[in-house]
């Protein structure tokens, strides 16, 4: 059986590890790895694979940055070919960006089975890039692995067929786990006992810069009393640099580059609290008992706030302020690690996967005979 596995920016790269290292154990797998080139900073990609144990991907589509239709057209218009050379049986994609939407697309069309890893969770907010890619990823795919069980439910609202949908937990997770021993002896940069986290980089909070503006003064406030750490992500760099604070950083915060996987999950461990607007971060946070402020109006893994760390502060830096004291005096939740984030999912991915070919290939025999 030919697998190939489609990835393009960072949330991809912690989730393929764990479902190529559970199909490497079946000899009958054969894997192929694509990378996009969604994302193809050193910092914000080749680091991610060295720590990830995953090598170099086999193949690198080198599409780079560019609009949404821009960079969507050219994943589709360089990974057709490929796939049509290639001939694999299943192609995995993964998570919500647009290599993920991308890919399944140029699949549906070839009639190549699509399973889609991560199924399932909406924010039901179709302004979010994000949540349109999960959308028609989800109607495309052939097996859905979802992580928990509010993505059940949506699938079944949206007429998914109970057949394709398979609840297995969180493969984010499963790195997190592999990797907890290393990150526990892992050297983190000169950071104080005490200290704030912060990602920020969706369009939503960092392409207006009035908001972002407000948002860096709230961050300065909260630097009052307690250290902030902020690696920038690229787009968050460039808009930084528009409100004119360029090269010589933003007085009471420490603004860093983006950070390899094993030390950034060493920071989510040790902080305070995590300030962000990222997904994963709101999953890493819940399983390691980090108290986390996302930065949105609404999340896509609702688990995180109903059972985990998590709290929505929406775009109010008042309430971001006011939860931000709530912890520094000791009150938040202090949640409960959802069902299934157990650091299998992965295995569960691959037994399904097999499942499914080998009823596949039975069908076929059937007809033939
Ligand atoms: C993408 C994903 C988002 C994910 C995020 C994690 C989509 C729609 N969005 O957003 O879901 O949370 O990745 O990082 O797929 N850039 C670089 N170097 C890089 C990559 C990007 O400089 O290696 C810069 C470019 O200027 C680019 C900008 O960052 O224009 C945005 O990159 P892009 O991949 O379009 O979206 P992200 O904001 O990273």
């Amino acid at each position: 059986m030919k697998i190939l596995h489609v990835v393009g920016a960072r949330p991809n790269f912690m989730k393929v590890a764990p479902v190529h290292r559970a199909l490497s154990r079946h000899s009958q797998v054969q894997q192929i790895v694509v990378h996009t080139g969604q994302h193809y900073d050193v910092n914000m990609s080749d680091v991610f694979f060295q720590q990830l144990g995953l090598g170099t991907p086999d193949y690198n589509l080198q599409v780079g940055s560019g609009s949404h239709a821009r960079q969507t057209a050219e994943i589709m218009s360089r990974f057709e070919p490929l796939l049509l050379e290639l001939a694999p049986d299943l192609v995995l994609v993964y998570g919500d960006v647009n290599s993920t939407v991308a890919a399944a697309l140029v699949c549906s069309k070839l009639h190549v089975r699509i399973g889609h890893v991560e199924a399932g969770l909406r924010s039901f907010d179709r302004s979010m890039p994000e949540e349109i890619n999960r959308l028609l990823t989800d109607q495309l795919a052939d097996l859905l692995f979802t992580p928990s069980e509010d993505g059940n439910r949506n699938l079944g609202r949206e007429g998914v067929s109970a057949t394709k949908i398979h609840l297995v937990g969180n493969v984010m997770i499963d790195t997190l786990v592999q990797m907890l021993p290393t990150v526990e002896r892992q050297q983190i940069p000169d950071v104080p006992q005490r200290f704030a986290l912060v990602t920020l980089h969706r369009p939503s909070n960092v392409d207006d810069p009035a908001w972002l503006d407000e948002m860096l003064k709230s961050l300065q406030t909260i630097g009052e009393d307690l250290a902030v750490v902020f690696p920038v992500h690229p787009r968050t760099r460039e808009q930084i640099a528009r409100l004119g604070h360029n090269g010589s950083g933003i007085r009471g915060l420490t603004l860093l580059d983006p950070l390899p996987y094993l030390t950034f999950l060493a920071l989510q461990r040790r902080a305070t609290v995590v300030i962000t607007d990222s997904g994963g971060i709101q999953e890493e946070t819940t399983y390691l008992g980090t108290p986390c402020l996302t930065v949105r109006e609404n999340t896509e893994r609702p688990i995180t706030v109903e059972l985990g760390t998590n709290t929505l502060v929406g775009r109010d830096t008042g309430r971001l302020l006011k939860e931000m004291d709530a912890i520094l005096q000791g009150r938040w939740r202090k949640g409960a690690i959802p069902p299934l984030w157990d650091g299998k999912a992965a295995e569960r991915i691959a037994t399904i996967i097999l499942e499914y070919s080998s009823n596949k290939n039975r069908k076929a025999a059937c007809l033939q005979t």
